[in-house]
C-alpha cells in the first residue's frame, strides 16, 4: 500500500523530468538503430563484393555448362558401351571436371555471399558452395568413381544360366529375367532365378561396396555433413525431413496392409502352404525381381477375374507396338497439354531398343547434357505395358529438362528429387485410366463399368502402394550404414529385417552375410538415392490432383468425378499449370513449387488415399469376408553369419 502511494506521488511530482527523460532515450534508440541498419544495408565492400560475385558468377556459369556437357558425353559413352577404352575416358574427364568444381568450389567460399541482397545470386552460391565426391583429393574422386563404374559394369553384365538347361547361360537381367519374373508360373524357376541373379552379383560387389561406403563419408565430411546420409538430404532443405517421411508412411501403413494380406491370400490359393497364412510372402512370386512393384501379378489375381482381361500386354503386341510407337505414345500426351515435344536430337541420339553389338547399362536412364539441346533416353525397351509406364516416366524427366533448360546452371534441376522422379508418373495416372485407355484402343469393349475400373484401380495399386515400404527402406537401409549403425557384418541381414519389417516379405531360402543382397538393386551400387521415389509416389498424386481439378475432372465428394478417372488428356490448362511449375526448376525450394501447382506447401498423402479410395473400401471388405489375417507373424527364415551354419541347421535347400 505505501509503496504504491509512494510511487504515485513521485510521478505525479516529476511528471516532465520523467517525460522529457523518456523522450531523450527513445531519440538515443532511434539514432542507434539508424546507424546499425545504415552499416549493414550500404556496407560499400559487401555491395562491391557483390557486383563481382554477379559477373563472376555468369561466367562461372558458361563454363560450367562446357564442363558438364563434356562429363556427360563421357558418361554416356560409357554406359551405352561398357569398354576399358571408354571407362578410362569416362574417368579422366569426370577427374578434370572434379578438378574445375573444387577450383570454383574455393572461389565461391571466400565471398560473403551469405550476405548478398539478391536471392538468386545467393543461391547460386549456395549450390556451388557444396560439391559432394569432387572434394576429395584426386587419387580419391578418381578411386571412387571407378568403384562405382566397375560394380555398374559387374551388374550390367552379369549372366546366369536357365534352369533346365545348365549350358545356357546367357540370361540377362534385362530382358531376360526380368520377363521370367514377370510372366513365369513355376515356382522352381522363380526361386532358381530369384537366387541366381543375386549370386552373380552380390558377393562381387561386397567389398568394392564397403569402400564405397568409407570414401562416400569421407566426401561428405569435406563438405561438412557427419556422414553421405546426411549429405543426400540436404537438397530437401528441411531439418526434418525424415521425421516427416516416416510420417508419411505411418499414414500410408494401413493401406499397404489391405494390399498386402489380399495378395498373400490370392497367392495360397495359387501356391498353397509355400507361402504361410500370417507370415511375410516369399518375394520371389511378385512377379519382380527386388518385389517392389506387384502389377505383373495383377492378372493372376484380379479382384473379378471373369470381367474383361486387363492384359495390356498381350494388346500391345497385337497392335504392333514397337519401341519407338511406345515413345511416340508418350509424346503425344505430353504434346496433348501443351508440353514441348521431343527435339529432333532426343530421336537422333537416344537409345530406345537393347543394341546386339555391346554391352550396356540397360537401366532406363534420362539425361540431360547441359546444351540446351541434346537431352537423350537409354532405355532397353521391350514391348510390355510395364516399359509403356517406364517411357512416360523417362519422358517426364525429358520434359522437365527442357522446360528448365534456360535457367542457370545452378538451377537445372527438380524443386526435388522427388519432384523430378513424379513428372512422368503423374502423366501416367492419366493415361492409365480405363477411359483414357480405351480412347487410345488399348480397352477395347465398350465395358466401362465399376467391375472393369476397380480391377484397374487395383492394377495400378500394385504398382503404387505396393512401392511404398521398399520406396522408404532402401534408405533406411543406407542411411545406417553410412552412419555407422550397421556394419559391413550385418548389411545382409539387416537389411532382411527391413524387408520384412516394412514390406512383409521374406526371402524364398535362407540368407548369410556371405550372400549381399542389396546389391542385386541398382540404385545400390550405382550410388542413386532413393528416397526420392517414395516422395515421388506421394507428391504424384498431389499434383494429379490438383491437375484434376483444374481440368474440371475431379471435385471432392463428387461420385460422378472420382479421382481415379481423371484423364487430363487435351487439357492445356492443367498442362500450362504442369509447365509453369517445372520451368522454375530448383531455383526456389520446393515447397514454392509445390504450392505453384497445388496450393499447398507441404506433402500429403491424401491424394494419394483419395485415389485408391474405392480399392480400400473393397480391399477391406473382401478381407473381412475372407477372414484374412491383416499384417504378419515372424519369419521362419533364418539369417546367419556364414553359410556353414546353415548346412547344419535346418534348412530346407
Ligand atoms: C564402343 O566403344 C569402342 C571403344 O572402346 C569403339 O571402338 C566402338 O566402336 C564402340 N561401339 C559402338 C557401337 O559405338
Ligand atoms: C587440377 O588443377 C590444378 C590447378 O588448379 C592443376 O595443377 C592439376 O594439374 C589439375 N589436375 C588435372 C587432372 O587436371
Ligand atoms: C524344367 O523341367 C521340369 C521337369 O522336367 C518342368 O516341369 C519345368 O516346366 C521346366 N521348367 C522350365 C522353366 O523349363
Ligand atoms: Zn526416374
Amino acid at each position: 500500500m505505501s509503496c504504491t502511494y509512494s510511487v504515485r506521488r513521485f510521478v505525479k511530482k516529476y511528471k516532465w523530468t520523467i517525460l522529457i527523460a523518456v523522450l531523450i532515450m527513445a531519440a538515443l534508440v532511434a539514432v542507434l538503430v539508424y546507424f546499425l541498419a545504415l552499416a549493414h544495408a550500404k556496407d560499400p565492400t559487401i555491395e562491391e563484393e557483390e557486383l563481382n560475385a554477379y559477373n563472376l558468377i555468369l561466367s562461372i556459369n558458361e563454363k560450367m555448362e562446357k564442363n558438364l556437357n563434356r562429363k556427360t558425353l563421357a558418361e554416356w559413352a560409357y554406359a551405352s558401351n561398357l569398354t576399358k577404352a571408354n571407362l578410362d575416358h569416362n574417368l579422366a574427364v569426370s577427374t578434370e571436371v572434379a578438378n574445375f568444381q573444387k577450383e570454383i568450389w574455393r572461389q565461391v567460399n571466400q565471398y560473403n555471399w551469405q550476405q548478398f541482397s539478391d536471392y538468386s545470386l545467393r543461391r547460386q552460391f549456395w549450390y556451388y558452395s557444396v560439391i559432394g565426391e569432387p572434394a576429395l583429393p584426386e587419387a580419391k574422386y578418381k578411386m571412387l568413381t571407378k568403384l562405382v563404374s566397375d560394380m555398374e559394369s559387374i551388374y550390367s553384365t552379369a549372366k546366369i544360366c536357365e534352369l533346365n538347361n545348365p549350358n545356357k547361360c546367357d540370361l540377362a537381367l534385362e530382358p531376360d529375367l526380368t520377363n521370367i519374373m514377370a510372366t513365369s508360373n513355376d515356382e522352381k524357376e522363380l526361386k532358381h532365378v530369384w537366387i541366381e541373379w543375386r549370386n552373380s552379383v552380390g558377393p562381387k560387389c561386397k567389398d568394392s561396396y564397403k569402400s564405397y561406403v568409407e570414401l562416400s563419408n569421407e566426401s561428405a565430411r569435406l563438405n561438412n555433413f557427419t556422414d553421405q546420409g546426411e549429405f543426400w538430404l540436404k537438397d530437401y532443405e528441411d531439418p526434418n525431413i525424415k521425421e516427416q517421411i516416416q510420417g508419411l508412411w505411418e499414414q500410408l501403413r494401413p493401406l499397404y496392409l489391405q494390399i498386402h494380406a489380399y495378395v498373400r491370400f490370392k497367392l495360397r490359393e495359387k501356391f498353397g502352404d509355400l507361402i504361410s497364412e500370417k507370415g511375410p510372402i516369399p518375394a520371389h512370386l511378385l512377379g519382380n525381381m527386388w518385389g517392389q512393384t506387384w502389377d505383373n501379378i495383377a492378372e493372376r489375381t484380379l479382384p473379378y477375374p471373369d470381367v474383361e482381361t486387363i492384359d495390356y500386354t498381350a494388346a500391345m503386341l497385337k497392335q504392333n507396338y514397337t519401341p519407338i510407337k511406345i515413345f511416340k505414345t508418350a509424346e503425344q500426351f505430353f504434346k496433348s497439354i501443351n508440353l514441348t515435344e521431343m527435339p529432333e536430337t532426343f530421336w537422333k541420339n537416344s537409345i530406345l531398343e537393347k543394341p546386339a553389338d555391346r554391352e550396356l547399362i540397360c537401366h532406363a536412364s534420362a539425361w540431360d547434357f547441359y546444351d540446351q539441346k541434346d537431352f537423350r533416353i537409354k532405355q532397353c525397351t521391350d514391348v510390355t505395358y510395364e516399359q509403356m509406364n517406364t517411357a512416360h516416366h523417362e519422358m517426364g524427366h525429358i520434359e522437365y529438362f527442357l522446360q528448365y533448360k534456360d535457367q542457370p546452371v545452378p538451377f537445372r534441376n527438380g524443386a526435388n528429387d522427388g519432384f523430378h522422379e513424379a513428372v512422368g508418373d503423374c502423366i501416367s495416372l492419366s493415361f492409365e485410366t480405363t477411359k483414357h485407355l480405351k480412347k487410345i484402343g488399348l480397352i477395347s469393349s465398350a465395358s466401362q463399368d465399376s467391375k472393369t475400373v476397380l480391377n484397374n484401380l487395383y492394377r495400378v495399386g500394385l504398382a503404387k502402394i505396393a512401392f511404398l515400404p521398399f520406396g522408404y527402406l532402401m534408405d533406411l537401409w543406407r542411411w545406417d550404414v553410412f552412419s555407422g549403425k550397421t556394419t559391413p557384418d550385418n548389411y545382409n541381414c539387416k537389411w532382411w529385417e527391413l524387408r520384412e519389417k516394412y514390406q512383409g516379405l521374406e526371402p524364398p531360402v535362407d540368407r548369410s552375410e556371405e550372400d549381399f543382397d542389396p546389391a542385386a538393386k541398382y540404385h545400390i551400387i550405382a550410388d542413386v538415392p532413393y528416397l526420392r521415389y517414395f516422395i515421388s509416389f506421394v507428391v504424384q498424386f498431389q499434383f494429379h490432383r490438383a491437375l484434376c481439378e483444374k481440368a474440371g475432372q475431379y471435385e471432392p465428394n463428387n461420385a460422378k468425378k472420382p479421382l481415379h478417372e481423371c484423364d487430363i488428356y487435351e487439357n492445356t490448362e492443367a498442362g500450362n499449370a504442369l509447365k509453369k511449375m517445372l520451368s522454375m526448376g530448383s531455383s526456389r525450394p520446393w515447397p514454392d513449387a509445390m504450392e505453384a501447382i497445388t496450393g499447398q506447401r507441404k506433402m500429403d498423402a491424401s491424394g494419394l488415399l483419395e485415389y485408391f479410395k474405392p480399392l480400400q473400401e473393397w480391399l477391406e471388405a473382401e478381407n473381412k469376408k475372407n477372414g484374412v489375417f491383416i499384417g504378419w507373424e515372424k519369419t521362419k527364415r533364418v539369417c546367419v553369419r556364414n553359410r556353414q551354419e546353415l548346412k547344419t541347421g535346418a534348412s530346407d535347400e
